[in-house]
């Protein structure tokens, strides 16, 4: 790749666990700059240290899951100083196993708060970064992060009844077929990724409500395979596909 046109990336969900780990990656490679999305940035330590070991590959930026405020921000900031997005991940996402419930127990709270994080971040996000998607050279990816919970074809292969977050994450396979299906002439790379159940706070705190005491998937093969993925996306054949970490496709 050429000095002068680096490789442009919006990362959410970056204060820590995949989202965080595929920034640390990412940011290691010559003439990256990746936008780390975090919903607090004053108290996200870890990121703030990896932007002051890596000037200029790695940008703090604020984004609330749905803020239109922010997003707007976040959009104004990257078209002054780089013009377009390459490549948009929709990492920032909650599994509030806290709440394991049966349909007919869980809350209207509950589901709201999945679908307010999963669902309505990801298409805010989607919206506001879509003339910086456009502005790049063809192929730019929007990569959602889905869930082996999404897939209605696999519903009753896990023990437990988290409807706030299947019907969540179902609901943004859906939304990729449509943004696939919408941005043919912009011939942008859309597709869901099912990152594997994942040694994160998220995926341990899954875990440990099973019973289990950590998840089984260790975070470098998650981040590892998701990175295999993404550097290998084309249209025509990862486009509007659900893929998994190990580049598997998934059943919807
Ligand atoms: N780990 C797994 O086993 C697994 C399996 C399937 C899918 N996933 C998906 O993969 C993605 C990353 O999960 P993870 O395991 O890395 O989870 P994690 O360690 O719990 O991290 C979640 C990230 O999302 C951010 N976030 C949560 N609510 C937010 C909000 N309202 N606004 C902005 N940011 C918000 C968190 O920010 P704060 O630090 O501010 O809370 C954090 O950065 C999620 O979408 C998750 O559903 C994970």
């Amino acid at each position: 790749m050429s000095s002068a046109h680096p490789k442009v990336y919006l990362i959410s969900g970056a204060s820590r666990g995949i989202g965080y780990a595929l920034i640390e990656q990412i940011s290691q490679r010559p003439n990256h700059i990746v936008y780390a999305a975090a919903r607090d940035p004053t108290n996200a330590v870890a990121l703030n240290k990896l932007a002051e070991l890596r000037p200029g590959a790695v940008k703090v930026v604020k984004l609330v899951a749905g803020s239109e405020e922010d997003a707007k921000l976040i959009m104004a900031q990257v078209r002054s100083a780089e013009g377009h997005l390459d490549v948009v991940l929709a990492v920032s996402g909650v599994a509030l196993w806290q709440h394991y419930a049966p349909v007919k127990d869980c809350t209207n709270e509950s589901i709201m708060e999945h679908f307010n994080t999963n669902l309505i971040g990801t298409v805010s996000l989607y919206r506001n970064a879509y003339p910086l998607l456009k502005a790049a050279p063809r192929g730019a990816i929007f990569m959602p992060m889905s869930s082996t919970m999404a897939s209605i074809t696999k519903a009753g292969e896990y023990a437990f009844p988290l409807c706030g977050l299947s019907m969540s994450k179902a609901s943004i396979n859906m939304l990729v077929r449509n943004i696939h299906l919408e941005s043919e002439e912009e011939g942008f790379i859309v597709f869901p990724m099912d990152p594997g159940w994942t040694q994160t706070d998220n995926g341990n705190g899954n875990a440990k409500a099973c019973g289990m005491s950590e998840a089984p998937t260790k975070l470098e093969d998650t981040i590892a395979g998701v990175l295999k993925v993404l550097d290998a996306a084309k249209r025509e054949t990862h486009g509007g596909v659900f893929l998994n970490y190990r580049g598997e496709v998934m059943p919807w």
